[in-house]
């Protein structure tokens, strides 16, 4: 069986008041009554093809983290990291909880994916490459030249995908511009099956600072019957990287898989206004509020009722005492703010 490793962790700046630094993005409802994370969860819930699933965490949101999860996997085991070290040293943590020979399915919980049963057939292919000591991506059809996300061109044909014969993470505009130009590439989606001790081997081949130091921590983890918790002093240590970096791109045992299967990476409220708008209607509403007169607006709000009236792709977002007022086309500053830094 494959083993669903559920990571989260990291800020979400770009969905802010919403998404904050105590409250991020996977642990947030925004489409239908699950959040991201739960959402995660469900998706990798058939025990015919899942096992238990790992969940790997930081110790400051363990709080949220428990109790959405344990509606939807209530057997799941908790790696708790101490401070965020970013995806490559998560990864390997949940590798050292499993066995060599486990296949182990990273899935980041800050992504929504509209099919599940295209998420299931293509874990299934990518658990059978990992089974060959093939580091497996999910290749997203690519449509834009998207600087946030990584670039992966298809090679030689493989069983059910293709070997990888380059990785790009987070291209400059240019090249994001001339590699979707080329057509060969996808987008990587950010999910991965990997054998855990081919996985470890590997990162130990390009990164070994890195493997031994998480190594460390994991040796001097407590460990409770749902919980493994790494030694906090040790963890400090690890100079964190994302898996990208410190594998994806310097491996040559990489494969893809391609999906189609509805995948959104939400990355900003405008995504998030095309995940929610309906066919039949011009604008979205959720909570308090009412749009009269326009088009491509959306209100999000927790508390003030809002009222818009003839402003076209407009965003206003009310979450406590925050209040975003945007147009459609500029919502990649909301970064940008001071108060979202500060929150
Ligand atoms: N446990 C844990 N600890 N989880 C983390 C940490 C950490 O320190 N840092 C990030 N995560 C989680 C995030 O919550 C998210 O679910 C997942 O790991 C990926 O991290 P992101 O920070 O969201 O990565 P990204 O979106 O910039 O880039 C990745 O995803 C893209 C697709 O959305 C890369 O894999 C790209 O290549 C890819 O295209
Ligand atoms: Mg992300």
């Amino acid at each position: 069986k494959i083993v669903p490793v559920v990571l989260c962790g990291g800020s979400g700046t770009r969905l802010w008041p919403r998404s904050r630094k105590e409250r991020p993005k996977p642990f947030i409802q925004f489409v239908g009554d699950k959040t991201l994370y739960q959402s995660t969860l469900s998706r990798c819930s058939d025990r015919e093809i899942f096992a238990r699933p790992i969940i790997v965490v930081g110790e400051k949101h363990l709080e949220l983290a428990l109790p959405q999860a344990a509606e939807v996997a209530p057997d799941a085991l908790f790696v708790v990291e101490p401070m965020g070290r970013n995806t490559a040293p998560a990864i390997a943590l949940a590798a050292m909880a499993l066995e060599p020979d486990d296949i182990m399915l990273v899935c980041p919980s800050d992504h929504r994916i509209r099919d599940t049963k295209g998420f299931e057939n293509a874990a299934v292919k990518a658990a059978n490459l990992a089974k060959e000591d093939w580091l497996v991506s999910f290749g997203i059809e690519a449509t834009a030249p998207e600087t946030g996300y990584g670039y992966i061109r298809r090679g030689a044909k493989l069983d059910g995908g293709h070997e990888v014969q380059r990785f790009v993470e987070k291209p400059d505009l240019a090249t994001a511009k001339a590699l979707l130009d080329e057509g060969s590439y996808a987008w990587n989606g950010g999910i991965f099956a990997f054998r855990a001790g081919h996985f470890l081997a590997e990162l130990d081949k390009y990164r070994p600072d890195l493997q031994q130091a998480t190594r460390l921590a994991f040796q001097g983890a407590e460990h409770t019957e749902t919980t493994i918790k790494p030694d906090a002093a040790s963890f400090a240590k690890v100079n964190g990287e994302s898996v990208d970096y410190a594998v994806m791109e310097n491996t040559d045992r990489a494969a893809v898989v391609d999906v189609s299967m509805g995948w959104s990476d939400i990355g900003n409220w405008d995504a998030l206004f095309e995940e929610r708008k309906r066919p039949d209607e011009d604008n979205v509403v959720v909570g308090q509020g009412e749009i009269i007169g326009a088009k491509g607006a959306m209100i999000d709000s927790d508390r003030a009722h809002v009222t818009l009236i003839g402003a076209d792709n407009v965003v206003v977002v009310v979450d406590g005492d925050d209040i975003l007022v945007t147009t459609r086309d500029a919502v990649q500053r909301v970064a940008e703010a001071e108060r979202c830094k500060s929150q």
